[in-house]
């Protein structure tokens, strides 16, 4: 038995891809930028097609509720993000958005009224790739980030989250208002591609995600001082970006050395002022830092500190941000065998995994039951623009959820 229909993900994944600031390479949606409030409005029409009843929340996350037999039960919610990274895939998020909509057009489909609300949302911010951290929207929603924190935190050119959601048309005085009370969700369910080689390897249809790993990301930032290229003495220089690269050599062994399955990563470096004739006197990157256990987390932390400290002990200053520390996460078990049940009973070669990459849901796994379903990613690509996810296989993960939903809201899938 299929369910969801291909077609329709199609038209709504390449949709929302056209809301995209660098067509051509890549797809970059940052948080509220002019295309994310683009593709927010055009998922609004597509949800409220859906038969969806839409809001924005107060800090721009999209919800669209398809009402239940008893309204005031807590719903089933459903999404994933619609940020992405810079220059990355058009499936990364927004995957589980769209998987979202597809379940409650096939609610609508059948003449199925649910038991319980179920709600479709939209997220910001998942990447973190203009304000930094990342998962900012589910960490608000849960409570886990205190909403003032907006006007704290900047994006590259200085502009505070708080200053870009006054100018997406939202008010920061209100963003705490985002926040759920508890008890507010009743499972949380997010579609995702898996962005590895493991599904296309074995040949499967979908995992059932277990467990997500943990992460850091931290932020360091060197200063020296800043001089004419020409004339400033080689041994009279602070130079902040030979000491940032002096450090960051050595990063990626602290990984390989602890094994385990850490891996460590630098993504981004910004070198001010920026002149090829100016001695650097700010150098800033990131540490993105993961593994499937805890202590091998903080002890890559503590590791990592070590090696910037001691290479800024000489002569620079140096400054080390803690961005996002997430632990490794259970996700709900119950889910896990559900979903599993419903993959088996649809037919699909199924397996359990644990995630590699940050997902909401592993935020959403502390408020309320959480199931994560990953469907294969095409030579296991993901973050760049080669991303890709038939969308027959997006449509078998849909199934998926749609009859956990089913079941969750006590309706009877159709035969
Ligand atoms: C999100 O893609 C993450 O794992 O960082
Ligand atoms: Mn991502
Ligand atoms: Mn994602």
């Amino acid at each position: 038995m299929r369910y969801a229909d291909p077609a329709r993900i199609e038209a709504l994944i390449e949709g929302l891809d056209r809301f995209n600031a660098t067509p051509g390479q890549g797809t970059t949606r940052l948080t509220y930028s002019p295309e994310f409030r683009a593709a927010s409005d055009w998922l609004a029409a597509r949800m409220r097609d859906a038969g969806l009843t839409v809001r924005e929340d107060a800090v721009g996350n999209l919800w669209g509720r398809l009402e239940g037999r008893d309204p005031a039960l807590a719903p089933v919610v459903i999404g994933s993000h619609f940020d992405s990274v810079p220059h990355g895939g058009r499936f990364d998020g927004p995957a589980g958005v769209v998987a979202g909509i597809e379940v409650a057009a096939l609610f609508r489909q059948h003449g199925l009224t649910p038991g319980r609300p179920v709600e479709v949302i939209a997220m910001i911010e998942e990447e973190g790739a203009r304000f930094g951290g990342g998962l900012m929207a589910s960490r608000i929603l849960t409570g886990r980030m205190d909403a003032a924190r907006l006007h704290d935190i900047a994006d590259g050119a200085g502009v505070t989250a708080a200053e870009a959601l006054a100018a997406y048309g939202l008010d920061p005085a209100r963003a705490h208002q985002a926040r759920l009370a508890p008890g507010a969700i009743h499972v949380f369910l997010e579609l995702h591609i898996e962005q590895g080689p493991v599904l296309e390897a074995h040949g499967q249809d979908v995992a059932i995600v277990d467990r997500i790993v943990g992460l850091a990301q931290l932020k360091a930032t060197f200063r020296g001082q800043a001089g004419h290229a020409g004339t400033t003495p080689m041994a009279n220089r602070r130079d902040a970006l030979v000491g940032a690269v002096t450090a960051l050599a050595q990063l990626p062994d602290l990984a390989r050395r602890i094994g385990r399955d850490a891996v460590l990563t630098v993504g981004r470096m910004e070198v001010l002022p920026g002149g090829a004739n100016v001695i650097p006197d700010r150098v800033s990157f990131t540490v993105d830092i993961r593994a499937p256990e805890e202590g091998v987390v903080t002890d890559l932390i503590a590791q990592t500190r070590a090696v910037i400290e001691q290479v800024g002990g000489n002569g620079l200053g140096v400054e080390i941000e803690q961005q996002l520390f997430a632990a490794p996460t259970p996700l709900s078990a119950p889910l896990h065998a559900a979903l599993t049940r419903h993959a088996e009973r649809l037919g699909l070669q199924g397996r359990t995994m644990v995630s590699g990459a940050g997902h909401d849901a592993m935020i959403f796994a502390d408020f309320a039951p959480t199931g994560l379903v990953f469907v294969p990613s095409r030579d296991g690509i993901s973050h760049a623009p080669q991303e890709w996810t038939d969308f027959g296989q997006l449509a078998k993960g849909v199934d998926v959820l749609f009859l956990a939903a089913c079941e969750l809201t006590g309706v009877r899938p159709p035969a």
